[in-house]
């Protein structure tokens, strides 16, 4: 298949990147790395999370650093939300959009959020009618698309029930994560072969953490297939704290450079992006993980 000529970033740095964090960010430096985010023109921020504080506490002040950011009329700030109750807390907090989360394996559901997939379900959709009321768009997260940190290879037909039943739902795309970054290419194939059997690929978005380094080839045969949103994670912050080592998102910037070789369009202005993930490094005392942002700093 011919490769899309644009593509949507879903950047999950300030949730996904900033969640694993154990020291506590100062929230001035949260509202900051989102306000760059979208001076840098991202046009979809997952912004924080609306969960219970005791199981992750560094998005304990998401509510805080919603009402604080500096507002782009187009832009986007979604948040992740496990239940009703956090559903609430985000629309309060005057998100525009919330993604539900589940999993293709028994054990990360229990682990991450506490019940099986049957009742993960059940509790989504209650979410699912609270925003459908509020006209608020809900996509979903199934995690361990491809491997589980506890149960090992998941099948992909499971991923495309939970896949199909979030969509059922009334959730507008799944995006597909590889939550301990262990596939290849291959896997993604295999995948969505399976998966587009019965799901229309637009309603397909690809979440690769790149623990193996794989992330940027995943994204390539992605593309291939027709997948039009990826998410990523400025400076490759993050991983999960319910998937011991797990590293962080795919770098934005080097998915934006990867997209700009292959003349797809993103809309996101590559310098300023690295600009902030610099920033949001030395902030957190860590080296940027993004190749690109190294090598364009370095020079
Ligand atoms: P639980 O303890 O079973 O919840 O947690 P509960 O319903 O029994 O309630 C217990 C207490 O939590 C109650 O308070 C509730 O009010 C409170 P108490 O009465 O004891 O004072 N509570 C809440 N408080 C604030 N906001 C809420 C909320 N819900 C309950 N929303 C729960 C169940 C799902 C809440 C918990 O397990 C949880 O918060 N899990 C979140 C874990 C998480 O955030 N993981 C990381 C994100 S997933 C990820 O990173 C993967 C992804 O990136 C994709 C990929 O890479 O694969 C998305
Ligand atoms: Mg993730």
């Amino acid at each position: 298949m011919a490769l899309p000529s644009k593509v949507k970033i879903v950047e999950v740095g300030p949730r996904d990147g900033l969640q694993n964090e154990s020291q506590l960010i100062e929230q001035a430096d949260k509202v900051a790395l989102i306000n760059g985010l979208a001076e840098a023109n991202v046009s979809h921020i997952e912004a924080g999370s609306f969960v219970n504080p005791q199981w992750v506490p560094q998005m304990a002040d998401s509510e805080a650093v919603f009402t604080r950011i500096q507002r782009k009329p187009a832009t986007i700030y979604s948040a992740l939300v496990p239940n009703l109750q956090g559903y609430e807390r985000a629309i309060q907090a005057g998100a525009n959009e919330v993604a539900i989360f589940g999993a293709a394996s028994e054990s990360f559901t229990e682990k991450n959020i506490n019940c099986s997939i049957k009742e993960s379900l059940h509790r989504f959709r209650d979410v699912i009618k609270a925003a459908k009321a509020d006209d608020i768009p809900v996509r979903g997260y199934v995690s361990c698309v491809v491997a589980c940190p506890y149960e090992g290879a998941i099948d992909a037909a499971i991923v495309r029930d939970v896949s199909e039943q979030l969509l059922g739902m009334g959730c507008y795309e799944v995006s597909l994560g590889d939550t301990i970054g262990v596939a290849t290419p291959a896997d993604v194939n295999r995948l969505l072969k399976v998966l587009t059997s019965t799901i229309a690929i637009d309603k397909l978005a690809v979440h690769f953490h790149d623990t193996y380094g794989q992330a940027l080839a995943n994204i390539y045969a992605a593309l291939q297939w027709g997948v039009t949103t990826i998410d990523s994670s400025v400076a490759g912050l993050g991983g999960c704290p319910y998937a011991k080592g797990a590293s962080g998102n795919v770098a934005t910037e080097d998915v934006v450079y990867l997209l700009n070789g292959l003349s797809i369009e993103t809309g996101i202005d590559l310098e300023k992006l690295i600009s902030v993930g610099n920033l949001i490094s030395s902030i957190l005392g860590k080296s940027n993980q993004s190749k690109v942002a190294n090598a364009k700093t370095n020079r």
